[in-house]
């Protein structure tokens, strides 16, 4: 086949193309790779944004509760029996903030985080989380949903509840006794915070 044969019958398969050039498959799959590639650079990018918002709330530790005054630590002695108090916390949620009362007990203890013997406990009980509350007739705590007593002190005597009451942080500030407010998880035997 000579030279001229193939340049005619290239020519002959152009027309029966319609006129179109040839096409180069090398060409195509590079142009498409390139897409591909754009398009995937640009998602990932307009994407990290948006996981970051929506699983926010997951990665997010509950924000720390401000620190509220129970009043002058003077006031507070001679601590004869524990005393309730209620304390303002605001909780942070996500994006949801709410504010709510908390029951909290100052009274006399030695545990980690006491100051000049005085510890702060809150009420939710341990188990469940129902509200416990002092018996002065008994003087003893008394959780009102499956029955588990609590010594002054907040320490475990009976009942379904895996420890004692949890002890709050605590510090004196201008004379005042200031108790930031914690949540703690519930039926496991040791403390651990939650928010
Ligand atoms: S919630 Fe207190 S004993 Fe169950």
């Amino acid at each position: 086949m000579s030279p001229i044969e193939t340049w005619g019958q290239t020519g002959g398969d152009q027309r029966e193309r319609g006129g179109q050039q040839p096409e180069f498959p090398g060409r195509r799959s590079f142009i498409t790779v390139l897409i591909a590639v754009g398009t995937a650079v640009v998602g990932a990018t307009l994407a990290i944004p948006l996981v970051r918002f929506a699983i926010y709330p997951v990665l997010a530790q509950t924000s720390k509760t401000s620190w509220s005054s129970l009043g002058p630590f003077g006031g507070l002695q001679p601590l004869q029996a524990p005393q309730r108090r209620t304390v303002k916390v605001t909780s942070v949620d996500g994006w949801l903030k709410s504010a709510s009362s908390k029951v909290v007990y100052v009274t006399k203890g030695s545990r980690k985080g006491a100051i000049r013997g005085v510890e702060v406990l809150s009420a939710i009980c341990p188990h469940l989380g129902c509200e416990v509350a002092w018996n002065g007739a008994e003087g003893k705590f008394f959780c009102p949903c499956h029955g588990s007593v609590f010594a002054p002190d907040g320490a475990h005597i009976s009942g379904p509840a895996p420890r004692g009451m949890d002890t709050l942080p605590v510090k004196i500030l201008d004379g005042d006794l200031l108790v930031r407010y914690e949540y703690f998880r519930e039926l496991v035997p040791y403390k651990e915070v939650m928010g």
